[in-house]
């Protein structure tokens, strides 16, 4: 092996179009799925834009802008006018991301709705699913995300991805959407989903933080990395499609193992506080948000995923 003098590895990095050439990892904006909130009203978030609610009058204006800039994936979030303790306003046919699917589908039939499977945002206590004896029950929860998954797939959504962490949610979600005619439905499980101080701008933005205790018995022990390998084998098995690791930073490693291990499409979510950290250091002028951005999804596309759900989808669009 020939080493230094012979070897210069400068030699490949010396111009922009020599470093582009031998380039490894590459972002393109179909690798994106961008984050869209649905509320009874709009309100944009000065601070964090992609945090921002439309109502579903204001969210076809989005969508189009968005395929305008070559995006072609969403993931819709519910704030309903009211919660309850059972999270009705999730698998209402009326509920807020059911009306959102129904303006969206017949208008725009090449964008891909992906739907977040999930109770908090329409629960009181704010938790993944229904409470029993003050713990968050796994059997009887499993029942309403299944309700929820079809009556997103009925108004029209492509893809559902169940967010919840309860065990057996996948299957569940299988067989009812089977059962429901949706066998063409595919599952995007987020299988490795840890436990994270990360998700503090979404739950603000989402109104989702949990009223009592936290979510620590359901989502993972960010300690984990077997657990999360265990994880992905059983939605693999109740018949998950894609797999997703949350949040994508703090778990490259992880995300390297399910890739290494697993044959299916591996997603990752560049989840709130990822983007929120970036974004609040640039605007002390801290560091340049445009190359954060940029690295930070190189590397979670260099750690292995496919795709990857971020906030910064719309402005990577324009940085392209
Ligand atoms: C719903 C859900 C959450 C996120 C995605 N789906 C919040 C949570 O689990 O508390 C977080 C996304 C983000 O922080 O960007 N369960």
């Amino acid at each position: 092996m020939s080493t230094f003098p012979g070897t210069r590895l400068r030699r490949l990095r010396r111009t922009g179009a020599l470093r582009s050439l031998v380039r490894e990892t590459r972002l393109d904006v179909s690798d994106l799925v961008y984050p869209l909130f649905v509320g009874p009203e709009s309100m944009p978030n000065e601070e964090l834009p992609a945090l921002g609610r439309f109502s579903v009058d204001d969210l076809a204006r989005e969508a189009e802008e968005l395929l305008g800039l070559g995006i072609s994936s969403v993931i819709l979030f519910g704030i309903p006018e009211e919660k309850d303790d059972e999270g009705s306003g999730a698998y209402a046919a009326e509920g807020i991301v059911q009306r959102a699917l129904r303006a969206l589908r017949e208008r725009y039939p090449d964008l891909v709705l992906i739907t977040d499977v999930c109770l908090c945002e329409y629960t009181s206590h704010g938790h993944c699913g229904v409470i029993e004896d003050g713990e968050v029950a796994n059997d009887a929860t499993l029942e309403l995300l299944s309700r929820t998954a079809v009556s997103h797939a009925e108004a029209g959504a492509d893809v559902v991805a169940p967010s919840d962490m309860m065990d057996g949610r996948v299957a569940a979600l299988r067989a009812t959407l089977d059962e429901g005619g949706f066998t063409d439905t595919p599952i995007v499980s987020y299988a490795a989903k840890y436990a994270s101080a990360f998700y503090g701008p979404f739950r603000e933005a989402a109104e989702s933080s949990p009223s009592f205790g936290d979510r620590r018995g359901y989502q993972m022990d960010p300690a984990n990395v077997r657990e999360a390998l265990r994880e992905c084998e059983l939605d693999v098995a109740e018949g998950a499609d894609v797999l997703m690791v949350k949040p994508a930073l703090p778990n490259l490693d992880v995300l390297r193992a399910v890739r290494d291990r697993f044959d299916l499409p591996v997603a990752a979510y560049n989840v709130s506080g990822e983007y929120a950290m970036v974004k609040a250091a640039a605007a002390r002028g801290w560091m340049d948000e445009q190359q954060a951005a940029m690295e930070s999804l190189t590397a979670i596309k260099r750690a292995g995923a496919d795709f990857v759900v971020t906030y910064w989808a719309k402005e990577l669009a324009g940085w392209l």
